[in-house]
């Protein structure tokens, strides 16, 4: 399915309960509940936001609640860009994207999506170089571990910082080279920006071809201590 049709798919399901209000006694009742309600993201994040293997769609499962919140209200408000993302979440009230975003960061990481990707075998260079960057960063180059703010393990830190274990190459790729560029805007500082900016093209695909295969095993852990680079965000 083309995105233009998985989000009209999506759209139909989000807006669902409006139209239950028009059914017949005959028809069984539709559930109201957020479960039924997140069955519109199921075509590009998996079921529950558990995550695709095939796409440069995001898992969004098991991610800290403030993380989704503030991505949902940035779709919502045109700050992030993404059309089928700015039409799901145009007039979403604050309240309901933070109740989704709540029940999202709940849900479980699916291990199939990471398995699946298994079947290809990736550049060995990639994946030593890769693996090097995110655990120790280039001190030299003023470029911080990746796992300095993303977790030890990658599941992403608490309050506000992403898991980044098991994330799409192909997302993890356009989300750090959008920063790079200017185009993906985040609150300053925008520490984000900054390492990108110190990050060769090779050097965001190596560690994107590492981050695709690791496996997500928990959720997100609370840091003690500084963040190497002061980010707005959190
Ligand atoms: C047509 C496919 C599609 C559908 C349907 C869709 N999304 Fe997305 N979503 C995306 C893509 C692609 C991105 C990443 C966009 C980008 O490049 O910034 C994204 C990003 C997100 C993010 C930010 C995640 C992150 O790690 O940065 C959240 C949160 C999110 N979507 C929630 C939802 C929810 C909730 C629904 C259902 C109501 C939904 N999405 C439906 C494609 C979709
Ligand atoms: C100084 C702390 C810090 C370091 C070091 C860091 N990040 Fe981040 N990263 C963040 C913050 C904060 C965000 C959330 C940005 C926002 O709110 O827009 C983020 C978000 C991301 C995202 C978006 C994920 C998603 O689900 O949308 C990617 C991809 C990412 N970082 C990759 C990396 C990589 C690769 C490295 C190592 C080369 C790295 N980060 C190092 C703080 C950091």
């Amino acid at each position: 399915m083309s995105p233009a049709w998985r989000c009209l798919v999506a759209f139909a399901l989000l807006a669902s309960p409006l139209a239950a209000v028009s059914q017949t006694a005959s028809v069984p009742a539709f559930e109201d509940s957020i479960e039924q309600r997140m069955k519109a993201c199921v075509v590009c994040h998996g079921e529950r936001g558990g995550g695709v293997a095939n796409a440069a769609f995001p898992r969004l499962a098991g991610q800290p609640a403030n993380y989704l919140a503030a991505q949902m209200k940035a779709f919502r408000d045109g700050v992030r860009t993404y059309a089928p993302m700015n039409f799901l979440m145009a007039r979403q009230t604050d309240a309901y994207l933070d109740e989704i975003a709540a029940w999202l960061a709940a849900q479980k990481p699916d291990g199939g999506v990471v398995e699946a990707r298994r079947r290809f075998t990736p550049d060995p260079a990639a994946m030593t170089a890769g693996e090097a960057l995110v655990r120790n960063g280039r001190p030299d180059a003023g470029l911080p571990a990746c796992s300095a703010c993303h977790g030890a393990d990658l599941n992403g830190t608490m309050p506000g910082i992403p898991a980044l274990a098991g994330m799409p190459r192909d997302f993890l790729i356009e989300q750090v080279g959008s920063w790079k560029t200017g185009a993906h805007r985040s609150p300053e500082p925008n520490c984000m920006a900054q390492i990108a900016q110190r990050m060769s093209g090779a050097d965001i695909v190596a560690a994107a071809t590492w981050l695709a295969l690791q496996q997500p095993t928990g959720l997100p852990t609370r840091r003690s201590g500084p963040l190497p680079l002061a980010c707005g965000s959190e």
